[in-house]
């Protein structure tokens, strides 16, 4: 056990685990032998890592990151949102959990629309209207219960969390600089400025950030289960806290919720299988439809991001997004034809409207609002083959800003993600139909994308190849393409395929977002004189992925990572 566990804190503690004049250091990733985990967050990592040595697997370790996630990455980590799960056992079955936020039962489907009928975005994104059902707490102990090792009890593996919010975390320059950037507005509220400003000053980079609030609510989920944050006290602060200042959640909405386990998408692109989050996330069917009208192309020979590369990556976005918007949403309340939208009668139908060499056209809509945005993806693999891929949500960065009084967690803004006026765009600038209209009970549409590749076997067997992810409102599902691509087509190891700089196209608004040094001058002209308008961003996505490099190997490698130990 020593050994393993100095094997895993090597790989903690210098973010790699390198093997010296076998790899270019550069451009390594992390590797380890006996278990991997990445996310956004070095601690809540740490936290994974712990839980893998003390015989955990990847379900047990994945529940260990996303409390811990709460408590060290505030911004996007949560127990006041929610998220989703795509989980392979060992023996290579797959399934998935789903513990999105639902709609209060009083919700309305106008009720983020002012006096002109047009959505108010104050109404969606900032005041308590804004906060679905929280779903998180009643995941991670669902997936601890049904996909845990069994060795580990619910205390044990929230023993971490408990930990960094009781004694602190010292913060990271990342998290500091946050905190700077958000003081206006959360230092204003009470009591999230009494946890995020201290004194009302601003943490210092290297200072012990301690939430006992927090820690005081995670000891009540850990003693008891979900009735320690859906009943109880933490369920009347929240309660109390909504009826005060007229939010919609209900003890009885609180004591409804139940995660769901559904079917994931599955389907196959070349030599490889795919698994990834079916309705209520968009994710699995955009991912399908992208690759499956992807997949007849030479995309090696046209060349990584490459003028023609990127002509045929676009239109297979602009397309998969047209029937994103108008047709997703929560399959519980409305009907979604699955089946038709992954035929591949349809899809190769589809392709036909993709015009190669030239810009295709998807009709003229107002520009999203820029916001400071925080999802947050991770990922682990145990030694015994097990995978868990995680996206989990507040949605805004820190989500409406309101921190539940005496319980120290943040609440989601979610209900953004519903069409608040079927035909407006939201705060990602998707302009969605009435499939996902708002409706009590519901759950919004997400663009979620935990995603889980194997290589199918010339025997019909399959080995575990990726595990993925990302976070980005609808650059989730983009991104998460780009690292299959990079890695099955490209051969890129997990780092590059992570590092690569991205693109993406959302249909509405008609333009593609690009990173800075996503494309030459040369290519980008080539790609203006297809027709294309650009938009820069310096980041699309924040993604996180674990790879079975040759050799059996697991390399993992995070954009928040990097940042993390830098
Ligand atoms: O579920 C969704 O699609 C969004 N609520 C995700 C939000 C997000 O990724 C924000 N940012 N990084």
């Amino acid at each position: 056990m020593t050994s393993f566990k100095h094997l895993l804190l090597a790989s903690v503690l210098t973010g790699v685990l390198l093997l010296p004049g076998l790899l270019d250091a550069r451009r390594n990733p992390g590797y380890s032998v006996a278990g991997m985990v990445t996310s956004a967050e070095p601690y809540a990592t740490a936290a994974g890592f712990e839980i893998l040595a003390a015989g955990g697997n990847a379900a047990d370790a994945a529940v260990a990151v996303g409390f811990a996630l709460a408590v060290t990455f505030p911004n996007a980590g949560n127990i006041g949102g929610g998220g989703f799960l795509v989980y392979r056992a060992p023996d290579g079955t797959v399934s998935t959990l789903d513990f999105r936020e639902k709609g209060p039962a009083a919700a309305t489907a106008g009720m983020f629309l002012n006096h002109l009928g047009e959505p108010d975005p104050e109404l969606s994104r900032r005041g308590l209207l804004a906060s679905g059902v929280p779903g998180s707490v009643a995941g991670l102990l669902e997936i601890h219960r049904r996909r845990g090792s069994g060795k580990l009890t619910r205390e044990q593996v929230m023993a971490p969390a408990i930990r960094l919010a009781e004694q602190g975390f010292p913060v990271s320059y990342g998290f500091h600089e946050s905190l700077i950037n958000n003081k206006e507005w959360l230092g204003s509220i009470e009591p999230t400025a009494r946890v995020l400003y201290p004194e009302g000053k601003i943490p210092a980079p290297g200072s012990m950030f301690r939430q006992p609030e927090l820690a005081a609510t995670l000891k009540e989920i850990a003693a008891k289960g979900r009735d320690g944050f859906y009943t109880g006290w933490v369920a009347d602060s929240l309660v109390a806290l909504m009826s005060r200042e007229g939010g919609l959640i209900t003890h009885d909405d609180l004591a409804a919720y139940r995660p769901v386990e559904r079917q994931p998408i599955s389907f196959r692109f070349r030599d490889k299988r795919i698994f990834s989050m079916g309705p209520p996330s968009s994710g699995g069917i955009v991912l399908a439809q992208m690759l499956g009208l992807l997949e007849p192309f030479k995309l090696k020979e046209l060349g990584h991001n490459s003028a023609a590369y990127t002509n045929r990556v676009v239109e297979a976005e602009r397309l998969a997004y047209a029937d994103r918007n108008h047709w997703l949403g929560d399959m519980d309340f409305t009907p979604v034809p699955l089946a038709g939208l992954l035929s591949a009668e349809y899809i190769d139908n589809r392709r036909s409207l993709m015009p190669i060499g030239r810009a295709g056209s998807s009709r003229l809509a107002p520009p999203g609002h820029a916001e400071h945005l925080e999802t947050t993806h991770y990922c682990v693999v145990d030694s015994m083959g097990g995978a868990a891929a995680i996206t989990t949500t507040l949605n805004g960065g820190y989500g409406n800003g309101r921190v539940v009084p005496g319980a120290g967690f943040f609440l989601n803004n979610e209900m953004d993600d519903f069409s608040a006026a079927p035909g407006k765009p939201n705060m990602f600038g998707l302009v969605q139909g009435t499939a996902n209209k708002i409706e009590p009970g519901k759950r919004m549409l997400s663009s979620m994308t935990p995603t889980i590749v194997t290589t199918v076997q010339p025997d019909g067997g399959e080995k575990l190849l990726l595990v993925a992810g990302a976070a980005g409102g609808p650059t989730i599902t983009t991104t998460t393409m780009q690292i299959i691509l990079n890695t099955t087509v490209f051969g890129m190891n997990v780092r590059e395929a992570v590092d690569a700089p991205r693109f993406h196209h959302q249909h509405l608004p008609d333009v593609i977002t690009r990173e800075p040094d996503t494309f030459s001058a040369e290519t980008a002209g080539r790609l203006r004189e297809m027709g294309y308008e650009f938009r820069q961003r310096n980041q699309i996505g924040s993604a996180s992925a674990i790879m079975v490099a040759p050799g059996g190997w697991l390399s993992g490698w995070s954009d928040g990572a990097g940042a993390g130990w830098k």
